[in-house]
Formats: structure tokens, C-alpha cells, sequence
């Protein structure tokens, strides 16, 4: 039997941008409940909500000092409990996002801790003397500095790896680890149906605190092989305990490193460490059919036998993947953007939807003075590392502010708004939005999408073709990532499930043409022989 967390569609919110009930410029919890039936009509069955917790909004909600309120900008923890009910009323599940590699300075534990050596919360962060050299060569990563910051009030420094305001908890005292299995157990008891875990893998740091070595890559890496203040072998211990705490009914989604798919394969453990793994290698593939099928066969291969894969295309860190797919005109973009969906939503595994994927979003440069991400403004003018684009507000409507608020947005709104929004969208059977909604009704409906084992057929190269197969059922899923049309044979005839425009119902043995960027899924009574 499947579990609902390997059947389902998962769509991340950024709440911040997503819906504002209030006109003051900022997504909010009321917000997205408003856009429950949205959601719903178009499928999806969780939601991941990025964080929603107080938060002074240095790294905008990944740095929480309460973690168990609502930040006022977002609501009330009533506004939460509403959420998780009309959710649930309409069979969608909420996974919250748990950032507890690090809280921010001003979570009370910090302040605890900050002020005296004698506070019992002192050890659940890193501390080193103040005095002599820096103990190792860490860096923060959105600082590009040091990562350790002084505290004169103590004598010491401690440990931020990603802003210096988040500072890194002490993984390896067991009240820091109670207190953290507390917040779990309150958001669960509240209703919430999982977590995704920010940053998993650097929970636990090198006891020695041994400086990382040399590596020539830029991105991800800053020039460093994470060997130390990341992936230590100690983690899987936690990710253990996490799983008992949820059991198989609760989900757990890491973010274990998702760039090195090595690490987040070895973090489901043997099934009794977290449920699903993010793999970031199709963030990191350029447009090509060969390319992306060579990145699922490798995680696939890399999966330890019962894992349960997950795709993603975007996400709130890295470009949307409309903009890094974009074509030479609008119709291309829109184009390659349906291919990326049939794509991401019929390969074997948990699709991860990202809002505003579902109408082909896309990315614009924003002036130095519209810059709020952390990131971006320290390593502006390289537009391409902050990840202000890759949050604008959703584009509800055609109206300036995109239907997002009646007030000042608090990221611009794309300029396309006028044309491209979820109104216009709805209205046009050929948009994104209706291939999105298309694909997502095809997989509820045929369990050989959801749960069919998966292979590749070999054939032309620009196609990315494959066969999925359960219950007697065998659907034939075949993309043509070219824009130019292309001749195919057709071994398995059969009924089309999917097809552009004009295509006729049925396809017979033989030749066929494909037409530009087109899908064409077929449920066939007969397989392949591995080639198409
Ligand atoms: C990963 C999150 O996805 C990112 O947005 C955040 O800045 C860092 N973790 C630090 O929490
Ligand atoms: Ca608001």
C-alpha cells in the first residue's frame, strides 16, 4: 500500500508572497487560506508552507525566535489552526517547514545563552574563546566571512554558517534535542501533517571542529568541501529519532544536501530515517532530454531499495525553472515549460510543485533598491545568486499588483502580469495552467502514474521517452524537447491520454509525427521492447 506522502502532489508556498488578505503588502495565512479551493481544483494534495514563525526576517522567516507562534505578519496562531482545518476539510495536508540547524539572535534560548556561560541554554548553541585565532576556516555563506562571530559579554565567539544572525544549535546536547522534539510534538498535535527540514545534514558539526579542504567549485560549495560543518555521519542518529517522533503517518522531507543526491539518497537510511529526500540535479540541467534522464536514472540508481523519490524543478532558492528553460519567444518558453510539467509529474516519485510554476512564472532583474534577500544584496551585481526573482509575488489577475494585495507589494510584481496570471490562465485550455491541471487529474486517475514501476526507452535523440507500468496498465510517455517536429515509431499502440491539439484518439503501430514541444501519452494494452 502506498503512503498518502508517496502519492501525493506537493506544492511549496512562500508565504510572504503568495496571497495578502490585509493590503499591507505581505502574503499571510488568511491569504492562502483564501486560495484553499484554488489549490484544490488544481489537485495538488500537500502543501509545504515555507516558514511562518515569529521571526525578526533577516533571512525572511528561516530565522525563527518563537517556535511555536505566527509571526504577526502573517497572522495569529488561529489563523494556523483555521488553515490546518480548512486544509484538511478539503483533503489537502500541511507540511511546515522546521528550521533548527540554527534560530535567529533573537530566539529567547540565544539570549539565554548569550548572556551568561551559566544559562542552561549556553550549550545548546557553539561557543569557542574569544581569544587567539579563529578555531577553523568555516564560512558564512550569505556574509562570504567568517563564521564565527565574537560575543564579548562571554569571552567567545559561535557559529553561523549562513547569516550572522542565525545563530548554530548544539546537536549534541540531548535538552537542546528535547526542546526541539517538543516544537515537533506541538505542531503535530496541532494537526500538521510533516516537516521539511531546513539544512538537515549540518545539524551535527565535527567534533573537532576540523577546518573543511580546498574546493575549486564556486557554487554550492564557496570554495570548500563540506566535510566538517556539514554531512557528519552523527546526523542519521537524529534523523532516527525524528522518524519516531512522526512515525510513517507524518511525513519528513530533508533537504540533506540536495546537490549531492550521494547524501540525500544515504538519508532515508534503512527506511527509518526521513521519508523523502530532495535531489536538486534537475535544478542544475540545463534543456536537454539526455541531460534531465540522465539525472533521474542516477537518482534512482543511488536510492536504497523501498526509498521513495522526489522531484523538483524549483524552488524559493534558485531560479524558477521557466526562466532557466526559457526559449527564444514566449511560446517556446511556454512550450518547453508544459514538457518540464508532464515531465516532473509522470516520472516515478513526489512531484514538488513550486507556486507560480503552474503558469510559467518566470525570474526578472530587480534594481539594487527593491533588493531584500540577505544574499543578494551582499553579492550584488551577480543578479544570478540572490533569490529576490524567484520570489515575487503570485500573479492572481491582470491587475498592476497581480490580484496579491490591494497595497504596495513588498517584492515588485513581474512585468508580464497583464498576460501571464492564474485568471487568464484558467479561462484558456491551452495555457500552462490547464496542462497543469490536466496532468495532475491523469495521475489521480491511472495508478500506473503514481505507482508504476518506470523505464526508459532508448530512441531519437531530443526525446525523452518512458514506459510506466501497474495494475495491467502500461502508459507510454513520450517528450519532445525539440521545437521542430519529429518523426517517431510507435511499437505500442494504443489510446492517447495526452497529445497536442488535432491529435487523433487512438495511435496505431508505425510512424508517427510529433509535433514541436509536444507530450503525447499513451495507454497502451501492449509494452515496449525498451525502445520507442
Ligand atoms: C535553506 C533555505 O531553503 C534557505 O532559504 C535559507 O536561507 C537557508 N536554508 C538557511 O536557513
Ligand atoms: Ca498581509
Amino acid at each position: 500500500m502506498m503512503r498518502w506522502w508517496q502519492d501525493a502532489v506537493f506544492y511549496q508556498i512562500y508565504p510572504r508572497s503568495f496571497a495578502d488578505s490585509n493590503g499591507d503588502g505581505i502574503g499571510d495565512l488568511k491569504g492562502i487560506i483564501g486560495k484553499l479551493d484554488y489549490l484544490a481544483s488544481l489537485g495538488v494534495d500537500a502543501l509545504w508552507i515555507s516558514p511562518f514563525f515569529p521571526s525578526p526576517q533577516k533571512d525572511f522567516g528561516y530565522d525563527v525566535s518563537d517556535y511555536q507562534g505566527v509571526d504577526p505578519a502573517y497572522g495569529t496562531l488561529d489563523d494556523a489552526k483555521a488553515l490546518f482545518g480548512e486544509a484538511h476539510r478539503r483533503g489537502i495536508r500541511i507540511v511546515l517547514d522546521l528550521v533548527v540547524n540554527h534560530s535567529s539572535d533573537e530566539h529567547p534560548w540565544f539570549k539565554a545563552a548569550r548572556a551568561s556561560k551559566e544559562a542552561p541554554e549556553h550549550d545548546w548553541y557553539i561557543w569557542r574563546p574569544l581569544e587567539g585565532t579563529k578555531p577553523n576556516n568555516w564560512v558564512c555563506l550569505f556574509e562570504q566571512s567568517s563564521a564565527w562571530f565574537p560575543n564579548p559579554a562571554t569571552g567567545e565567539r559561535y557559529l553561523c554558517t549562513f547569516t550572522p544572525f542565525q545563530p548554530e544549535f548544539n546537536w549534541r546536547n540531548p535538552e537542546l534535542r528535547k526542546a526541539i522534539y517538543g516544537v515537533m510534538g506541538y505542531w503535530l498535535d496541532l494537526g500538521a501533517d510533516g516537516f521539511r527540514l531546513d539544512v538537515a545534514t549540518a545539524y551535527i558539526k565535527d567534533e573537532g571542529l576540523r577546518s573543511n579542504p580546498f574546493s575549486p567549485n564556486l557554487i554550492p560549495d564557496l570554495f570548500q568541501k563540506h566535510l566538517y560543518d556539514r554531512n557528519r555521519p552523527e546526523v542519521h542518529g537524529i534523523f532516527r529519532e525524528m522518524r519516531a517522533i512522526t512515525g510513517d503517518d507524518r511525513v519528513l522531507i530533508g533537504e540533506t544536501h540536495g546537490f549531492a543526491p550521494e547524501l540525500a539518497a544515504a538519508s532515508y537510511g534503512e527506511g527509518d530515517e526521513l521519508h523523502l529526500n530532495f535531489n536538486f540535479d534537475f535544478m542544475a540541467t540545463t534543456w536537454s532530454a539526455r541531460k534531465l534522464r540522465e539525472a533521474a536514472e542516477r537518482w534512482y540508481a543511488l536510492l536504497p531499495t523501498g526509498a521513495w523519490p522526489v522531484f523538483t524543478l524549483s524552488n524559493h532558492d534558485q531560479s524558477r525553472h521557466a526562466f532557466r528553460y526559457r526559449g527564444r519567444t514566449g511560446a517556446e518558453t511556454e512550450g518547453r515549460a508544459k514538457i518540464a510539467a508532464a515531465l516532473l509529474l509522470t516520472l516515478r516519485g513526489s512531484p514538488f510543485l513550486y507556486y507560480g510554476e503552474e503558469i510559467a512564472m518566470g525570474c526578472e532583474r530587480l534594481p539594487r533598491a527593491r533588493l531584500r534577500d540577505p544574499l543578494g544584496i551582499r553579492t550584488w551585481p551577480l543578479g544570478f545568486l540572490g533569490r529576490d526573482p524567484e520570489r515575487s509575488p503570485m500573479q492572481w489577475d491582470g491587475s498592476a499588483t497581480g490580484g496579491f494585495t490591494t497595497g504596495e507589494s513588498w517584492l515588485p510584481v513581474n512585468s508580464d502580469v497583464a498576460t501571464r496570471n492564474v485568471a487568464a490562465q484558467w479561462r484558456d485550455p491551452d495555457s500552462v495552467l490547464s496542462r497543469y491541471r490536466e496532468l495532475i487529474a491523469l495521475r489521480r486517475a491511472h495508478p500506473a502514474l503514481r505507482e508504476g514501476e518506470l523505464r526508459f526507452l532508448d530512441g531519437p535523440e531530443g526525446l525523452l521517452a518512458y514506459e510506466r507500468c501497474a495494475g495491467g496498465e502500461t502508459i507510454i510517455v513520450v517528450l519532445n524537447f525539440a521545437s521542430r517536429a519529429r518523426i517517431v515509431d510507435i511499437k505500442a499502440p494504443g489510446r492517447v491520454l495526452l497529445g497536442e491539439d488535432g491529435r487523433d484518439t487512438l495511435v496505431h503501430a508505425g510512424t508517427l509525427e510529433l509535433g514541436p514541444l509536444e507530450t503525447l501519452m499513451i495507454l497502451s494494452s501492449a509494452g515496449t521492447d525498451g525502445r520507442l
